[in-house]
């Protein structure tokens, strides 16, 4: 029997997959820009499934802390979802921005993972500006997908100090 939690899960899901099967059809058609409300949309629904503890983003967070130089003092996690790799940041930099479009993503990181040294920031990272230099370290997980490749190779060389 279904609980009411896989239903409202399964609900989601579909309205999530009949919105990727319309941009499907506008790629097949030749049309394929980055919709960044249908993005905020997806996510805005994704933020409210129900997951388990374990996922295959967080199963690498340990492994990119790691890469995190000790020297490195300010960070921005670039489409931070619901905080977990920002929070886990927070304990070794001294600042970081979290950056998320989706405003529900950003609501549920704000409790999730609140601490003191991490600004959640709701907003398209693309329209954002950084002084040159600002970061020692840029991260991101599972999102660089959703963000021109040219656009992010620039960004990090002229917005990171370290990484
Ligand atoms: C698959 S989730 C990954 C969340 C988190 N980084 C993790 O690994 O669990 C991708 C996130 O990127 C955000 N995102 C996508 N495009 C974005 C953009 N242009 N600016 C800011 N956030 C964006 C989405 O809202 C979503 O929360």
């Amino acid at each position: 029997m279904l609980t009411v939690k896989t239903a409202r899960n399964k609900r989601i899901v579909r309205r999530i997959i009949r919105r990727k099967v319309k941009r499907i059809t506008l790629f097949m058609r030749g049309i394929n820009p980055e919709d960044y409300d249908v993005v905020k949309a997806d996510f805005n629904e994704i933020s409210e499934l129900d997951e388990p503890k374990w996922n295959h983003n967080n199963c690498y967070f340990n492994q990119l802390m790691k890469l995190v130089p000790d020297s490195a003092e300010t960070c921005l996690d670039i489409g931070c979802g619901k905080g977990e790799l920002s929070f886990m940041l927070s304990r070794k930099v001294k600042k970081v921005t979290a950056v998320d479009i989706a405003d529900k993503m950003i609501e549920k990181a704000k409790v999730l993972h609140p601490n003191q040294n991490i600004e959640y920031i709701c907003g398209n990272i693309l329209d954002m500006e950084f002084e040159n230099n600002s970061l020692d370290v840029i991260i991101t997980t599972a999102t660089a997908h959703h963000l021109p490749y040219e656009w992010l190779l620039n960004f990090a060389k002229a917005v990171s100090s370290l990484y």
